[in-house]
C-alpha cells in the first residue's frame, strides 16, 4: 500500500502478528478508546489554554520567516556556524539538519554554511573546533530554552572570549545570536547587554518538544534549506493527532501500542530503528523525547510508581550486526519501531554480476534496504517479537516535520496513558545541584561538602 501521507503499519505489533500471549488483539487495542479520548481532551485543553505549546507551532509561519530574515541578515562573510546548545537545543536541530542535507544537494539549494554542533562541554570536540575555525568568519549561535544551563553557558562565555580577542567586543553582535526564552533567563538578560540578534522558543514549549521552534528553524536556514515543510507538515499531523477515534489517530496508535505493550507485556524497552542512515539522530532525538518525558518516580496523584520506557536508538541495517541477535532471541521486554522510507530520492542499481553474488544485479540499494527490513521485521514476528512500522513517502521537509509532530504527539499521549506528568523532569536536577557545589557556585556550598564526604566515605578496597 502506497499513500501520500505518512502511515504507520502496526499488524506485527498485534496477536495475529507475534502470537496470543505476546501482543494486543484487536479488541484490546479497541478498548484503549476512553483512556486514549480523555487523555486526547486533556492534552487538547492544555493546547487551548496556552499551556501547552508545542501543538500550535506549526501554525506560526512568522518564526520561520523571522529565522529565514535572520539568516539572510549574515554577512557573505559567514561561513561556519557553531551551534552551542545541549538537550532538547541541539538535539532536533542535529536531526533535522542530518536528515534534509541531502536534499539539499537533490533539490538545487546549496550555497548552505557549515554547521558545527559540539553539544557536549567536553572540550575534546570544542576546543578542535576553536582551533580550526576563524572567528571573522564564524557566528556563534547560543541555544538555551532556560537560558541558565551551565554546559551551553560555559562553552557560549569561551567562544565569545574567542571572538572578542580576534574582532573586538563591538564585534560581537555581528557574530553572535541567541535563542531563548522570551523574556527570562541569564542569557536573555545577556543578549540584551551585548545587544545580540534574538529569536525566541515561548515559554509554555519545553526544551526537547522545541525542533519546531527557532532551535530547530534557524540552523536549517543558515545551512541554506527552507525549513518551512517542516512546519507543514507538522501541521498536517497535528490535524490528523486531533482525530478523537484512536484507531484513527497514528500518534494514538503509537501511545496506546507502546503502553499496552509496556502494561501487558512487560515490554519496557522501545527501539527506534530508522532504515535511513539520514534519520540516524532523528533516532537520537527521539530518546532525549521519550526518556525525559516518560521516565517518572510519581504519577499524577503523587504516587511512587518509578516507571518509563527504555527508549534504544538502532539504525538498519547497520544494526542488523550489532543490535538485532538481541532483539530476536533475547529478553521479550522490547517493542521495534522501524521507520522506512518508500521513496528514497537517492539510489543506486547493482551492476550485473555472475557468480555467488549474481542474485543482486539489477537491484537498488534502496530496495536491499527495504528487503532487510521487511525480513527483520518477519524474523521478529516469528519469533514473538513484536514491531510497528511507521512509512514516509519521502524523506523531505514535510515529512521530517510531520514525523517530529507525530512522536512529540504520541509523547503527550502516552504521558496520558500512563497518568504522569510528560512535560518535567525534575530527577536530573540533583545531579546539576551537586556539580554547581563542586564548582563552588555560592548557595551549594552544602551539596559541595555532601559530594566530598560521599566520595571520602567509598571503601577503598572497591577499586581495583
Ligand atoms: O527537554 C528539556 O527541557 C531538556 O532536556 C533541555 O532541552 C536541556 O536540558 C537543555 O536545556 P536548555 O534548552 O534550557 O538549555
Amino acid at each position: 500500500m502506497t499513500t501520500d501521507r505518512i502511515r504507520i503499519e502496526y499488524a506485527l505489533a498485534m496477536s495475529e502478528g507475534v502470537g496470543a500471549g505476546g501482543a494486543p488483539s484487536a479488541e484490546v487495542l479497541a478498548a484503549e478508546q476512553p483512556a486514549f479520548a480523555a487523555g486526547l481532551e486533556r492534552v487538547m485543553a492544555a493546547v487551548n489554554s496556552g499551556v501547552l505549546g508545542f501543538w500550535k507551532l506549526p501554525d506560526d509561519m512568522a518564526q520561520a520567516d523571522a529565522c529565514e530574515r535572520l539568516a539572510q541578515k549574515l554577512g557573505p562573510e559567514i561561513d561556519d556556524v557553531l551551534i552551542l546548545g545541549i538537550g532538547g537545543s541541539s538535539l532536533g536541530a542535529r536531526a533535522a539538519l542530518h536528515a534534509l542535507s541531502p536534499a539539499l544537494t537533490s533539490v538545487g539549494l546549496g550555497g548552505g554554511r557549515r554547521i558545527h554542533l559540539p553539544d557536549n562541554s567536553d572540550p575534546w570536540l570544542f576546543k578542535a573546533l576553536l582551533d580550526k575555525l576563524s572567528p571573522s568568519r564564524t557566528l556563534v549561535l547560543v541555544v538555551s530554552k532556560s537560558g541558565g544551563t551551565v554546559e551551553t553557558a560555559a562553552q557560549m562565555l569561551c567562544a565569545e572570549q574567542w571572538l572578542e580577542k580576534s574582532l573586538g567586543k563591538a564585534a560581537l553582535p555581528r557574530h553572535m545570536v541567541a535563542i531563548t526564552d522570551p523574556e527570562q533567563g541569564t542569557l536573555r538578560a545577556h543578549a540584551r547587554e551585548l545587544g545580540l540578534p534574538t529569536l525566541a522558543i515561548p515559554s509554555n514549549v519545553g526544551g526537547r518538544f522545541s525542533v519546531l521552534t527557532p532551535a530547530g528553524l534557524l540552523p536549517l536556514f543558515l545551512a541554506g534549506i527552507d525549513a518551512r515543510g517542516l512546519l507543514r507538515g507538522a501541521k498536517a499531523m497535528a490535524k490528523r493527532c486531533e482525530n478523537g477515534k484512536l484507531l484513527e489517530n497514528p500518534a494514538g496508535i503509537i501511545a496506546s501500542l507502546h503502553t499496552l505493550h509496556m502494561r501487558l507485556y512487560q515490554r519496557n524497552i522501545h527501539v527506534l530503528m530508522p532504515y535511513a542512515d539520514a534519520l540516524r539522530h532523528t533516532a537520537a532525538w527521539f530518546v532525549q523525547l521519550w526518556a525525559e518525558s516518560l521516565g517518572k518516580r510519581v504519577d499524577r496523584k503523587g504516587r511512587v510508581v518509578e516507571l518509563g520506557p527504555t527508549p534504544l536508538p538502532a539504525v538498519g541495517a547497520t544494526d542488523q550486526h550489532a543490535q538485532v541477535q538481541l532483539f530476536i532471541e533475547g529478553p521479550r521486554d522490547k517493542l521495534v519501531t522501524f521507520v522506512a522510507v518508500d521513496h528514497p530520492d537517492t539510489d543506486l542499481t547493482i551492476p550485473s554480476v555472475t557468480g555467488d553474488n549474481a542474485y543482486l544485479a539489477g537491484h537498488r540499494l534502496a530496495e536491499l534496504l527495504d528487503a532487510e527490513r521487511r525480513g527483520t521485521a518477519l524474523a521478529l514476528a516469528r519469533n514473538g517479537r513484536p514491531s510497528l512500522c511507521v512509512h514516509l513517502p519521502r524523506l523531505d521537509a514535510e515529512n521530517l516535520g510531520g514525523l517530529f509532530f507525530l512522536f512529540e504527539a504520541a509523547t503527550a499521549f502516552a504521558g496520558e496513558l500512563l497518568d504522569i506528568d510528560a512535560f518535567d523532569q525534575p530527577g536530573v536536577e540533583e545531579g546539576k545541584r551537586l556539580a554547581f557545589g563542586l564548582l563552588g557556585r555560592q548557595g551549594y556550598e552544602a551539596q559541595r561538602e555532601a559530594v566530598l564526604e560521599s566520595e571520602k566515605q567509598r571503601p577503598a578496597r572497591y577499586q581495583v
